[in-house]
């Protein structure tokens, strides 16, 4: 069992500077054994402390107070391990949102990478079937499946260019270098109405993807969209726009299958 350590921020005003700062930064921690006495940098938390319902506030052997939650699917999904590079929220629900898919519905995904894309849409989705063409990264994708609870995910070795089992699809992902080959396995395995959503880091993929899918009587290109996420600073003093943030993740292309 897993729990979430949340130390939360604290600010006081400063009368030489007449203003609020920043004394202690919120933390949090992730707790993965709670059988254990755990450490943070302020102090030990009692592993029967760690045991306290959600909401408690148990104090570390340094007087400090931290709040015990126990951790939800996004907490977790943070902290997948990452062999490849994955998709971001923002992209993630997206795709949920232009496909519709839930939980009546079958997804196909390759390549499987780290399993973050996979392991998002087993959330909302019936079943999802994904690809992996590299060997080395099939055990770090099962660990994530397992690490999330998760049991409607299969994992499968092999190439997408070359076939799939799976018929009536209702979403194919595709995120991998050359997405354009995959198009005859995407057509034939769609159902009618069914999405096809390709990630594409790169415009030159882009380009090669719609012109495969335009060359598919099958298939029909939707839309294709990047969508830009800036992050706020907004505290006693600010709110502004934070300096840093997220740059560019992808280019989302939709295309649907209208025809068999
Ligand atoms: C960027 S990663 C995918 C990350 C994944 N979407 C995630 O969120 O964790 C691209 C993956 O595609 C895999 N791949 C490349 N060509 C493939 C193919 N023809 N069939 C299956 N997987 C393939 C690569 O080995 C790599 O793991």
């Amino acid at each position: 069992m897993h729990k979430l350590l949340i130390q939360r921020e604290k600010k006081e005003y400063v009368k030489e500077l007449d203003r609020e700062v920043t004394i202690t930064k919120r933390h949090e921690y992730f707790v993965s054994d709670i059988a254990k006495d755990f450490g943070t940098m302020h102090g030990t938390i009692k592993a029967k402390d760690l045991k306290a319902k959600d909401g408690s506030i148990v104090k570390s052997s340094q007087g400090t107070e931290f709040i015990v939650l126990s951790p939800t699917f996004p907490d977790m999904f943070k902290r997948i391990r990452k062999q490849a590079q994955t998709v971001m929220a923002k992209d993630l629900g997206l795709i949920l949102a232009e496909t519709g898919v839930g939980a009546d519905s079958l997804a196909v995904d390759a390549g499987a990478g780290s399993g973050a894309m996979a392991c998002f849409l087993a959330r909302h989705v019936k079943k999802v079937v994904t690809y992996e063409i590299r060997d080395d990264f099939l055990e770090n994708v099962k660990a994530n499946i397992k690490l999330l609870g998760l049991t409607n995910v299969t994992l499968k070795h092999g190439d997408i260019t070359k076939n799939v089992a799976e018929k009536n699809v209702d979403l194919f992902t595709l995120d991998l270098p050359e997405p354009w080959h995959t198009i005859p396995v995407v057509a034939k395995a769609l159902k009618v109405g069914g999405w096809l959503a390709g990630y594409c880091p790169h415009v030159s993929q882009v380009m090669q993807l719609a012109d495969a899918i335009r060359k598919d009587k099958r298939l029909q290109l939707i839309k294709c969209v990047e969508l830009i996420q800036r992050d706020w600073v907004v505290d006693a003093q600010r709110s502004r726009p934070d300096n840093r943030g997220v740059g560019h993740t992808a280019f989302l292309v939709f295309a649907r299958k209208f025809q068999s």
